[in-house]
């Protein structure tokens, strides 16, 4: 299947994209996948029928239809750590059993959501409060997983908020919870503390910050502390009552886990309503996804295109770009989900993969990205493929006209990047312009765009929190069917180990309890500039 991609991609080098729009009228229709109103166009991509159905028969080489009902269904699909995968689990609260280890996980989820709900109302009507009165303000402290969700999806939904203001602190940099603790009212601020393991040396070196900055205010930890983790015993050690903590089962990993507990601070910031919503937009994607043939399969095609242009085309990264300034953190989100899932150079099996894994992801919101690094993607001599993220309608009314020149400019990027300007093309441009002769010529050049540049479009009426829900829970799907073509476990994260215990021995070293032998010249020298210059 590789070997008939491969071929492929190199008989249909000589070709434009723009041909193939010549060649079928009616590509723009063929080359889509929708799931209820969102659409997925890759018609802008050298994808013909050929390349989709030997991609598709990529899905059924792999057994992609078992080993997705293996995930929904609770089996340990993430094999290093012998454990389910089983986000989908926590968006479908009422619908039928998962039974894991003789019992329905689905009991606790309903049960958990419920608690969640009883407390988001109490904070946001006051009748869960510091001594200062009703919370004015939420800072969830998390990182990774415990960060990256709940922060992009409420900056996503902000048109939605009306509880208390909600922040985010996750950089052991104390400049960050400095900066965002200056502000707030000791005595009126909630923290909740996020952390699945309830070890990550940044998560609780900021909480056990604000645990001193709300004492010495005035505040009261029992009543304005909460916690939101799987390790019970160890919440109860930093002091946090049972009662004050939402637990979550080691079923949910970290950077899937915003559809429970995680998500308590963004339920807080649009109510537990609006989160409902949020959890049927995933569970309408999971049921689509379970249902739907490959190629109408929105989250299916989405993978294929990156493994066409990843591991055929080789491309080596991929860019997000959202023309909705409210998915500004999609990018850095996508970045753990993709990347830490995917980012291994080991097959489940034990074996060396063969091709590459993810490409690097990376992007900015449309149009600040124009202005930035657009000039690469259209003349740069690396081909980058595009994803482009579009709402029809913004939920600013009376600002219609700055969204109609977002949509505008969202769409002549992709048209731009896929037609390209030949060197005819820019004469004729510069004659028209009044130039001549050796001028015209010594200009034209840069002036030329190679186009054939290939972008994929998500379209959606507006980024409501149903819209949001499909949105991430397509791009999770998307994860797993690129790992499972791969033969990767999308699930575990080994990779970030090793850093994290050589930080632990470094500082030591720069707090001068430890020597920096074992250390190579470069870190010794640099931890050693540091302990003389910290003060
Ligand atoms: O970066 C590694 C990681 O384990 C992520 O997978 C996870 O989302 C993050 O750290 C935070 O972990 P925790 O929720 O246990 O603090």
């Amino acid at each position: 299947m590789w070997d008939e991609l491969m071929t492929l991609h190199a008989a249909g080098r000589g070709g434009r994209i723009r041909d193939l729009f010549d060649a079928d009228p009616d590509r723009a229709a063929r080359f889509c996948a929708s799931a209820g109103d969102m659409r997925l166009d890759y018609s802008k991509t050298r994808i013909d029928a050929a390349v989709r159905r030997a991609l598709t028969g990529l899905c059924d080489r792999a057994g992609l239809a078992e080993r997705r009902e293996a995930m929904f269904a609770g089996a340990p699909v993430n094999e290093t750590e012998g454990r389910p995968a089983l986000h989908t689990a926590l968006r479908d609260p009422d619908g039928g059993p998962v039974v894991v280890n003789g019992a329905d996980v689905k009991a606790g989820v309903r049960d958990t959501l419920a608690r969640m709900r009883a407390f988001c109302g109490a904070v946001r009507d006051g009748s869960a409060a510091g001594p200062g009165g009703a919370f004015s303000d939420v800072v969830n402290i998390g990182i990774g997983g415990s960060d990256l969700g709940p922060a992009m999806a409420t900056l996503a939904l902000a048109p939605c908020h009306d509880g208390p203001c909600v922040h985010f602190v996750s950089n052991v940099d104390g400049a960050q919870i400095a900066d965002t603790l200056a502000g707030l009212d000791a005595r009126r601020t909630l923290v909740i503390v996020a952390s699945k393991s309830f070890t990550t040396v940044e998560t609780m070196t900021n909480a056990a910050t604000a645990r001193d900055w709300m004492t010495r205010g005035g505040g009261d930890v029992a009543a304005q502390m909460v916690a939101l983790s799987s390790a019970t015993g160890l919440t109860a050690r930093f002091g946090i009552a049972p009662e004050r903590v939402f637990g979550f089962e080691d079923w949910v990993g970290g950077r899937y886990s915003v559809w429970g507990p995680i998500g308590l601070s963004l339920m807080i910031a649009i109510g537990a309503d609006g989160f409902d919503d949020f959890l049927r937009g995933g569970r309408a994607m999971d049921e689509h996804f379970r249902t739907r043939p490959w190629e109408d399969n929105l989250p299916v095609m989405l993978a294929l295109c990156g493994l066409w242009h990843a591991q055929v085309c080789r491309y080596p990264t991929r860019a997000v770009l959202p023309y909705d300034q409210r998915l500004e953190r999609l990018p850095a989100y996508l970045q753990q989900l993709e990347m830490e899932s995917n980012g291994k150079s080991v097959a489940m099996d034990g074996a060396a993969l063969t091709l590459p894994s993810v490409p690097v992801v990376w992007g900015a919101p449309g149009t600040n990205g124009q202005h930035a690094f657009f000039q690469m993607l259209h003349q740069g001599t690396q081909i980058v493929p595009c994803e482009f993220l579009v709402a029809a309608r913004g939920h600013e009314p009376e600002l219609a006209h700055h969204h109609r020149l977002l949509v505008a400019n969202c769409l002549a990027q992709s048209e731009a990047l896929m037609r390209g300007r030949s060197l005819d093309e820019a004469r004729e441009g510069l004659r028209e312009a009044g130039l001549t002769g050796a001028e015209l010529e010594r200009q034209a050049r840069h002036r030329v765009f190679p186009g054939d540049r290939p972008s994929l479009t998500l379209v959606y009426p507006c980024l409501t929190p149903f819209v949001l829900g499909q949105i991430v829970a397509a791009y999770e799907h998307r994860v797993f069917v690129e790992g499972v073509i791969l033969g990767l476990n999308s699930f575990d994260q080994w990779g970030v180990e090793l850093g994290k215990e050589m930080a632990t021995s470094l500082g030591l070293v720069i707090d001068g309890q430890a020597d920096a032998q074992g250390h190579d010249g470069s870190t010794a020298a640099l931890a050693e500039y540091v302990r003389r210059h910290c003060g």
